[in-house]
């Protein structure tokens, strides 16, 4: 190439590159303002996202009918100065409010006391909205659970009262709000009426299971539900569950049995409903390779485990030869080689050691008492099984009604008698608490026998 050519390309080159390198100092004003322009829509956006500029409200509903007494699913639900609204042009498809939630008081107050007013929840519709809750809300996304009621009446919740009726009510009549697969735990609950730890038990286990079924979990209290009304805001839940006892209390069967969860049996989710948090707790709790199929893939292999939780020494308990004669008969199953026999020290096992346990069990056996909790971390299986013993002809729903959820048969043994069907009503005589309860060991054998048959 001739020498001038190439000094004439490389000045081209040069003033190009000038060119390029100046715009790109000084760009024309008109890509400074769409640059602009582009800022201030992405704020727009982002804004237009987060809440609704205009009296158009987004309904309230109740996602798939996910509700049942005192247990409601909500899709957009709004809550201002501490009171719930549904926002709605047609209020008509709406359970009453009695049976969604009430007075967060006591329970053994008057039932019209007890009534849910207008502070509490109000129906309204989109104009009315207008008026009461602004146009302008602030939207909490995911799933928030709200523990609407005063828990003291039970003096807080026991194990029991936490898993076996306010999580696993819960659990049932959300999971019938799924589309196809499982609806993951919700990282939010707030407890209005609950000051500080106070939703916790004794022994300690409501608070680490819940962050084992959702280690990002936040458990909101009063002073924070308090915030709210500070704010002065209207704030909508974008999904909500409302749980409240007195309501649960109002479904007509719930008088029989007297356990809120009655009215969630009403739904059913899937058999299997139960399973998937299960599987979640326990592999946080127990480490990822825990699965209940490959347990059951190798339940040919292994033996039973029976487990027998022993309350001897506590406020209610068996007869102490009748136990002696207990934990005979169970050791003979054993050498049999029938089972494997567990009777562990509740209260010298770690939580860890207790859940894994649990999760091992075919058969628990016990006198009526929060230990039987512990049968929510059992498979179900065919064989999966609940032994209660009660005082004889005494007789209370609670254990029964967990089985029932979680798919184990359930037997109430009465000494050398035993029904599988629940009776009609409840039933404690004043020997109820003691500490002489008799049970005839071979009885129990005999059910084991029976249920290791299937
Ligand atoms: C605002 O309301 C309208 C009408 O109800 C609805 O179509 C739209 O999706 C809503 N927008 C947002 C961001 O919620
Ligand atoms: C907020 O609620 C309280 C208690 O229900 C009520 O006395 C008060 O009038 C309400 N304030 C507004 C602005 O609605
Ligand atoms: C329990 O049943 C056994 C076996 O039938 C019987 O011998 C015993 O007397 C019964 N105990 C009570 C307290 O009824």
């Amino acid at each position: 190439m001739p020498r001038t050519r190439k000094s004439v390309t490389a000045i081209f080159v040069f003033f190009v590159a000038c060119f390029v390198f100046l715009g790109f100092l000084y760009p024309a004003s008109d890509s400074f303002r769409s640059a602009n322009l582009q800022h201030s829509t992405d704020v727009a956006t982002f804004r237009s996202d987060d809440r609704n500029i205009s009296t158009n409200y987004k309904s309230t509903s109740i996602p798939r009918g996910a509700h049942a007494y005192g247990f409601t699913i909500f899709d957009n639900l709004y809550l201002r100065n501490g009171t719930l609204f549904v926002v709605s042009s047609d209020l008509s498809k709406f359970p009453p409010r009695e049976t969604i939630l009430s007075a967060p008081l006591e329970l053994d107050l008057p039932p019209d006391v007890l009534m849910p007013r207008d502070e509490h929840m109000r129906f309204i519709d989109p104009e009315e909205g207008n008026d009461l809750l602004g146009s302008d809300f602030i939207y909490i996304e995911d799933t928030t659970v709200i523990v609407y009621e005063n828990p003291t009446f039970i003096g807080g919740y026991h194990y029991y009262h936490w898993w076996g009726e306010i999580i696993l009510g819960f659990w049932r009549v959300y999971q019938s709000a799924r589309v196809s697969t499982p609806l993951p735990f919700p990282k939010r609950f707030l407890l209005p009426f609950v000051d500080g730890g106070k939703w916790r038990d004794d022994p300690g286990i409501n608070g680490p299971l819940m962050r084992a079924v959702q280690p990002a979990i936040s458990i909101e209290t009063s002073d924070q539900w308090k915030d709210f009304y500070d704010l002065d805001r209207t704030i909508v839940f974008s999904r909500v569950a409302i749980i409240n006892r007195p309501a649960a209390h109002r479904y007509p069967l719930s008088h029989k049995y007297n356990k809120m969860i009655t009215s969630t049996l009403e739904l059913h989710p899937d058999n299997a409903f139960w399973e998937p948090l299960q599987t979640t707790l326990l592999q946080n709790l127990l480490g990822l390779e825990f699965s209940f199929s490959s347990r059951r893939a190798l339940s040919n292999d292994i033996k039973p485990v029976v487990t027998y939780i022993s309350r001897q020494g506590g406020r209610r308990s068996l007869a102490d030869q009748d136990h002696e004669e207990l934990v005979h008969t169970l050791s003979e199953l054993q050498k049999e080689g029938l089972c494997q026999l567990e009777i562990p020290k509740m209260q010298e096992l770690s939580l860890k050691e207790q859940i894994e346990l649990a999760s091992k069990t075919t058969i628990m056996i016990g006198v009526h008492g929060n230990g039987l909790t512990h049968q929510l971390w059992m498979p179900s299986t065919p064989r999966s099984t609940v032994i209660e013993i009660f005082i004889p002809e005494g007789y209370l729903f609670d254990y029964e009604f967990l089985s029932r959820n979680v798919g184990h048969r359930h037997y109430a043994v009465w000494n050398d008698t035993y029904i599988t069907t629940a009776p009609e009503k409840q039933n404690a005589p004043p020997n109820f608490q003691g500490k002489n309860i008799p049970v005839h060991g071979p009885t129990v054998a005999e059910i084991i026998r029976h249920r290791l048959a299937v």
